[in-house]
């Protein structure tokens, strides 16, 4: 078994708040606002400004945060060769690391990395990347994060034909060609278009923009959530 014991594959549908889309100063108490307003995992992007062009946050910070929460901490790792930075974020006390098949020609060295540390793995599919680029790790992985936008900002609108990748692993799944696992949408997901990636077959919901720019989070996680 990969995952860690505070992660559950395949679960329920989830909204998971970016922090990326708070007020980095106050990531700790911006994160306890977010699960209090219903979402049941957090997201942390950390970029590297090679593999996308912004630079985001660090271990530091992701620490902070997974030390105030307790629903499942996830880390997007949008950095090239996460296998090397890896260690230093496996010792945030995060749940799940998501690393970027396009980034690395070694990712099933940093996906075991992952699993030795008894954390749980994920892969993330940039826009421009077919689910098949990445079929020789879906048996080793708990979660493939679709990308919505091309990675780098929040605020960005969703890709709609990105859904397809959604549909063909959930579809995988049903027809039993793949194990079970969390199928999850990244990037201008938010009220308007939670529900076509609920239908399209994702059960974790990213949201940052949409939730920490509500006036009433609560009110949009409901509303994500159907
Ligand atoms: C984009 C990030 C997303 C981003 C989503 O590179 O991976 O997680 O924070 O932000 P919104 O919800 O603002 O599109
Ligand atoms: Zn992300």
């Amino acid at each position: 078994m990969s995952s860690s014991d505070r992660v559950s594959r395949g679960a329920s549908v989830q909204v998971s708040a970016s922090i990326l889309g708070c007020d980095l100063g106050r990531a700790a108490s911006e994160a306890q606002r977010a699960v209090k307003a219903g979402a049941g995992m957090i997201h942390a992007d950390v970029m590297d400004g090679h593999f996308v062009p912004n630079i985001s946050f660090g271990p530091d910070l992701i620490a902070r945060v997974a030390a105030v929460v307790e629903v499942p901490v996830s880390v997007h790792l949008m950095v090239e060769r996460p296998e090397r930075l890896l260690q230093a974020f496996l010792d945030t006390g995060a749940d799940r690391f998501i690393v970027h098949p396009e980034a690395t020609p070694n990712v099933r060295r940093a996906i075991d990395l992952i699993v030795e540390a008894q954390a749980s793995p994920g892969i993330c599919l940039n826009p421009g990347t077919p689910v098949s680029f990445a079929e020789a790790l879906l048996d080793h992985v708990d979660e493939v994060l679709i990308m919505t936008v091309n990675p780098g900002w929040g605020g960005q609108a969703m890709l709609p034909e990105q859904l397809n990748k959604v549909r063909e692993l959930r579809e995988m799944i049903e027809a039993g060609e793949i194990h079970d696992m969390d199928l999850s949408v990244d990037g201008g997901i938010g009220p308007a278009t939670a529900r076509e990636a609920r239908l399209a077959g994702a059960n974790i919901l990213v949201a940052g923009t949409a939730l920490f720019g509500a006036p009433d989070p609560a009110e949009t996680v409901r509303q994500m959530l159907g």
